[in-house]
Formats: C-alpha cells, structure tokens, sequence
C-alpha cells in the first residue's frame, strides 16, 4: 500500500504532490472536455482523477509512476483482467487480418454459437456497438412484437442514457411512454400489466446499479415471467453487466429463469465496445427480411460484429465456458467482503460491504444483519442510495486513490479473475487506513 503522511498537509495538497503529471493533463483536458476535464461523468473528482499509461491483470499506472488496484475494471467488462493474454493474441492477430471487411465472416458464427452454448434462451443473436444500443432495440422488438408503445421500468436501473432509457426528469430527457414504478413491489407490476399497455417490462441483471447495489427480491424476479406473459408485454433482462460476470449463463441462470429478451455487453466483449440483443426466435424475426413490412425492423450499424470485436469476444469467451472466472472473482467477492466487514466493525462505522464479483459499500443504518452477507444490512432503498452520502463517498474515494485502490466513488469494487487474494488484502488494508485517515480528519464518524 502506498504511504500517505497526512502530517499537516492537507490530503488534496498531498494528492497534488504526487500527481505533477495527472494534474498538467487535467488543465490541458479542461481546455476541451465540459465536464471538468473528462470524457465520462464517473470520472470526474475534486482535484482530478489519475491519467492512465498502461494496465495489466489487476493493476494500473499513471504517467507519475503511481500504481493502482483497479477495482473498475473497465466498468465491469474486464471479468478477465486488463490485457488477457488470450484476448491480446486474438485482437492482435486479427487487427492484421483487418478490422471491418463489410462482408460476413466466420468469426461472427463461431462468436454466436459460443453465446448460444452458454446462454440456450439466445434463440437468436443481434449484435451492436454498445449495451445502450442493445436496449434500444429490445424496446423496438418488443413494440413492432406487440403492437404496443409503453415501457415499464423499475427505480434506480440503469440502462443508458438514451431518450427512453435515461433517468427521467433529468435534463433533456422527456419520454412520456415510460413508467417507472418501485423495485420490488408486485402489486404494482400487476396493477400496471394489467393496463394490457406496456411493450416491454425491463429489468437490470442481478438488482439496480452495477449487478445488485440494490438487490432484487428473487421470488418477485421469479414472478416477472408469468405476468409479463398473463398480460402480453415482453420481459426484457439487461444483463450488460451481468451477462457471463456472473456465471456462464449470466444472472439469469443463477436465479433460474429465462426472459423473452436479454441484452449482453461489457464481458461479453472481452472488453472492447459490444452489445448484443438475444432471445425468443418468434419476437427477434423481425429482422428476418421475409417478415411483412409493417412488422419488420431494419438493423443497420457500421460496427455491428465487426471482425476484430468477434475475435475479442470469442477469445472471451472460450475462457468463460468452464465458469472458472466467474467462480474465482466470486471467491475474491466474498473474502473482500469478509476481511472490509471486520475493518468497519473495528471501527464502529455503520456500514458493509455487500455483493458477488462486483462488491458494495453501504454506509449508512444498519436494519439488520442478513445471514447471507451478498445481501446489504437495509432493505430500504433510500438508505441505500441516500445521497447525503455521495460527498463521504468521494472523499473516501480520494483517499483510497492516493493508497493506490482506484474505485468510482466507492459505490462498489469490481473485482476480477485477475485479483488475486493479496490484491483483497492490499485493498482492505488502505480501506482501513482510508477510514482511519477520515475518522481523524472528521469526515466520517464512529457510531455513538
Ligand atoms: C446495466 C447496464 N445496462 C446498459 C448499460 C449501457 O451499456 P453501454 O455503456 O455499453 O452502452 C450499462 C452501462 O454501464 C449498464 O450498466
């Protein structure tokens, strides 16, 4: 873990000191990028986040030599680490080969009929550039398959930011065909299917935010498919994050049920850009160019399986057949969560981790303590996302980055089948110190 002194000198001015390279980046980049100098939301932070020269495995480094336990990991598409050699040899063979030959080519086959191995209910298989893209188009599927326009959403999910997908209420965003209801509430499902005017109902893989920092209620989930049917609206599960992090046959396989349609990004890749819609044959003809007019849908895109990705994606993929990844970034899961739970308790801060291979942080009341500790010590959501927290998170955040763990505000650790057991330690160690460094500094305190 990387020393830090926070002898009189402020962590910012400390953070300062030993990033000179980052910090002449972040003024050229604010010359260019609005948002204070980035190019993605997540990655703003007061003074600046790391400029990033190279990763491999479990780490990265900046231009100032500093090293870092990544537990980002690509937004969660990096379930193989930075830079799997399998991935690296497949991209680099095929970048010779050529990247985009405008015509098909075997790679896509062989990439869908590994998807299809792993995933049975991918009936059919459509690939995009993106996971958003991917949602957009179940939206179009599901509209053309049922004739109908209204999309039900649940809180806190995340699926983009396009119109339709986007927080609503948020700037520029105005879709008034969508309605989002409470996670976890059945009656309200129904009371809403029962309209008989929804398209689609859509659901995050594994719970709201990043696979489950708020958990679905697995006998609701298990509910979804045979009302969704009653009622005549598609079930949709977006399993960008999910799909093949979780296991071979995403989180939906985990919790033992089959949606209508799934969307696949991120892992799936191999950790270059993807998306891909899979599902129910009768629903995904549409693309079929024999369908009448009226209901067929027309799917171009310049990058849709291209031949560089499908060699990422298959080199991936062949790699996740056997779940070993899945089941090592699971284990590493429940240790981080074991050892970072006894570094908050032997502090007397309200909070826990909780999660499979992507790890929360709750802080914040403490309801109750779940025998199964996947799950966060609160059901009530608006403990969970309390927003008086964002500001303790950044701070927290800030303080682990200057101890060489780099985290996205703390919401959660992504782990992969690259950490290792010494990365956890290293990660719950400055996890301590981080504590410990805002405990004295005031920024967070012991419960009384
Ligand atoms: C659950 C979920 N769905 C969809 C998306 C959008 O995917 P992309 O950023 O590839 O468009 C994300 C991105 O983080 C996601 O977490």
């Amino acid at each position: 873990m990387r020393q830090t002194t926070l002898s009189g000198e402020s962590l910012v001015e400390e953070y300062k000191r030993t990033h000179p390279g980052s910090q002449k980046w972040h003024e050229r980049a604010v010359r260019f990028f609005a948002a204070d100098g980035t190019t993605h939301q997540e990655r703003v932070l007061v003074p600046f986040r790391p400029y990033i020269t190279h990763a491999k495995g479990s780490r990265k480094w900046d231009v100032d030599g500093n090293e870092y336990i990544d537990c980002i990991m690509g937004h969660g598409a990096l379930i193989l680490g930075h830079s799997h050699p399998a991935v690296v040899q497949a991209v680099q063979e095929q970048m010779a080969k050529g990247v985009h030959y405008s015509e098909n080519h075997e790679l896509e086959v062989e990439w869908a009929e590994l998807i299809r191995t792993m995933m049975p209910a991918a009936e059919r298989i459509e690939f995009f550039a993106c996971g958003q893209e991917t949602n957009m188009m179940a939206i179009r599927l599901a509209r053309v398959f049922t004739g109908r326009r209204k999309i039900l959403r649940f809180e806190h999910n995340y699926h983009g930011w396009s119109e339709e997908i986007a927080r609503q209420g948020s700037a520029g965003v105005m879709a008034p065909e969508v309605k989002i209801i409470p996670m976890n509430d059945l009656n309200k499902v129904e009371e809403e299917l029962a309209k008989k005017e929804y398209a689609i109902i859509m659901t995050e893989g594994g719970g709201a935010n990043m696979a489950g920092q708020v958990p679905w209620d697995t006998d609701f989930i298990r509910a979804l498919s045979g009302l969704a049917h009653k009622y005549g609206t598609v079930w949709h599960i977006d399993e960008v994050v999910t799909g093949f992090r979780e296991a071979p046959g995403g989180w939906q396989s985990t919790v033992g049920v089959t949606p209508d349609l799934t969307a696949l990004g991120k892992c799936v890749g191999g950790g270059l850009p993807v998306g891909a819609v899979v599902g129910r044959a009768d629903i995904m003809d549409a693309f079929n160019p024999k369908t009448p007019l009226e209901r067929h849908v027309r799917h171009p895109g310049t990058w849709n399986a291209i031949p560089l990705i499908c060699a990422a994606g298959i080199a991936a993929c062949k790699l996740y057949l056997n779940g070993e990844p899945h089941k090592k970034a699971r284990e590493l899961g429940a240790y981080l969560r074991q050892e970072g739970n006894k570094v908050l308790k032997e502090r007397n801060i309200s909070g826990r981790l909780y999660g499979r291979t992507i790890v929360h942080l709750h802080l914040g009341p403490i309801d109750y303590e779940p025998s199964d500790d996947t799950l966060p010590p609160t059901k009530d959501v608006q403990k969970i996302m309390n927003p008086a927290m964002v500001p303790i998170r950044a701070r927290l955040s800030l303080h682990l980055l200057q101890r060489g763990i780099a985290t996205y505000g703390t919401r959660f650790f992504v782990l992969s089948a690259a950490h290792t057991e010494e990365d956890i330690d290293q990660t719950v160690e400055a996890f301590g110190s981080a504590l410990d460094g805002m405990l004295t500094e005031g920024t967070i305190e012991a419960a009384k």
